[in-house]
């Protein structure tokens, strides 16, 4: 009979257990526990094909099943008592399954191991998290287009290199992140859609010789179809780097948005003001408003590359099947989950929350010589210059205005003509900022029109 020391699980060859140390670093159970309910899941849709195939009774699948919602109740509601030295969530779950309900429980381990068991709780899990994304980025999405739709005029400065470009719209700007969270979003639904097989019933990597049936499994877990290979399905983890690297591409534009609210809300600014509910006081300087949750936001991002980093690392150089190394794939995943989930949120409710300063933007629209494109385009337009002459002229005037201190439109006629005796008046119809933006009417660009309609095919979208 097995030493009362060594494990119950599987201490049948082992006179002893194991040293406290070897207990530290195998346990899981301080974070896998966070896979009760798809551990429970899993194994309650086992016990009801192995019932159905004929490996077990009706009755004991009955027992096991009934068991497993005692257990999963008792989790729910903090009463469960966790053990190390049952390691992991799959082994505390049927420890406690023998307890309730006896010899029945037993049975369920009958075709499977832990290592297809494992793999099928981390990808239900996984898969909950690209649901969470799904419905976090829409409605990201949702308060963007909103912003999209009330300012789809408002002219503000449109940016390269940090520098003054050309005059863009508010509502322009926000349907700049809106494709980017759309991509976002079809990466987390390309994902899902790949990732949503059933590794259950690949058994310990070779398949069982029991009369399984991982249709049926697959089905009752919401799978689409069995892993067709039961040496990848216990030992692939791309579904869980495919989720941390979407949440990566997701968490760069989180940040860059958020860069630009930090920028934006500073007094130099003043493009936006950030509700009180989503900024800080200082303890000290009592004028201080703070972006702190955009800041929080750029900075969730290194946690959430150092897990894709991280599992991309602990996965690299594993022979197939499984191996140990696989059970660290789980904190990073949670850790970046909650960091994106909870960035997602932040996010949305600063950009529903947040009030867009109209005449700052307009104000800083019309500076920087920002429509010198136009007064270019403009040379080319009326005059038939190349646009290289064009070009050149402006940067002439452009320079002149410098000299002065002053803004293109403050050029007067005489000056303008010095540079180029046939501009004429109705150059400064150009000069403006709101005349700039509405000229932009090619597909996709700022005009007022174009965000519009790219607002209204979004809404049909999401
Ligand atoms: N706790 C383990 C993990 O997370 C479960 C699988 C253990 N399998 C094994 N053959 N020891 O990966």
């Amino acid at each position: 009979m097995t030493d009362q020391s060594s494990n119950q699980m599987w201490g049948g060859r082992f006179a002893a257990g194991p040293d406290a140390i070897m207990e530290a670093i195998n346990a899981s159970i301080g974070f896998d526990q966070r896979m009760a309910a798809q551990d429970i899941a899993g194994s309650r849709a086992h016990a009801a094909m192995l019932a159905a195939t004929g490996v077990i009774t009706d009755n004991d699948a009955q027992a096991i099943r009934e068991g497993l919602l005692t257990v999963l109740s008792e989790i729910e509601r903090g009463e469960f008592q966790f053990s190390t030295a049952l390691e992991d969530i799959h082994m505390n779950v049927e420890a406690r399954l023998k307890e309730i309900i006896g010899e029945p429980a037993g049975r369920l381990h009958t075709g499977r191991s832990r290592n297809d068991q494992v793999a099928t709780d981390f990808r239900l899990w996984v898969r909950d998290q690209l649901d969470a994304a799904e419905t976090g980025l829409l409605a990201l999405i949702r308060a963007l287009l909103a912003q999209a739709e009330a300012g789809a005029d408002w002219v503000m400065p449109g940016f390269t290199h940090m520098q003054t470009a050309q005059p863009v719209t508010w509502g322009h700007h926000m349907l700049a992140y809106v494709e980017m969270f759309g991509r976002d979003l079809s990466r987390v639904r390309d994902a899902r859609a790949r990732m949503n097989e059933s590794p259950l019933g690949a058994a310990a990597l070779a398949g069982t010789s029991f009369p399984i049936d991982r249709h049926m499994t697959a089905e009752a877990l919401g799978f689409d179809r069995p892993a067709a290979n039961s040496l990848d399905a216990v030992s692939d983890r791309d579904f869980a780097l495919e989720f941390l690297s979407t949440a990566s591409i997701s968490a760069m534009h989180l940040s860059r948005f958020a860069e630009e609210l930090v920028i934006w809300s500073s007094a130099q600014f003043r493009f936006v003001a950030l509700s009180d509910r989503f900024s800080t006081g200082s303890s000290i300087m009592p004028q201080k408003k703070n972006p702190d949750a955009a800041e929080l936001i750029r900075a969730k991002v290194g946690r959430i590359y150092g897990a894709n980093t991280g599992l991309m690392m602990v996965m690299k150089g594993l022979p197939l099947t499984y191996s140990k190394d696989m059970q660290e794939d789980k904190e990073q995943v949670f850790d970046a989950a909650d960091s994106w989930m909870l960035a997602l949120a932040a996010m949305e409710g600063m950009v529903g929350d947040m009030t867009a300063n109209r005449e700052s933007l307009a104000a800083a629209a019309g500076s920087g010589f920002s429509t010198a494109t136009d007064l270019a385009d403009w040379l080319v337009r009326v005059l038939g210059l190349p646009f290289r002459d064009a070009h050149h002229i402006t940067g002439s005037l452009v320079a002149m205005a410098e000299g002065k201190g002053c803004d293109l439109p403050d050029l007067s006629l005489d000056e303008m003509q010095s540079v180029h005796a046939d501009i004429a008046n109705d150059v400064y119809s150009v000069l403006g900022v709101d005349n700039s933006v509405h000229s932009r009417q090619s597909y996709g660009g700022t005009a007022p029109d174009q965000v519009r309609a790219q607002v209204k095919r979004w809404k049909a979208l999401v």
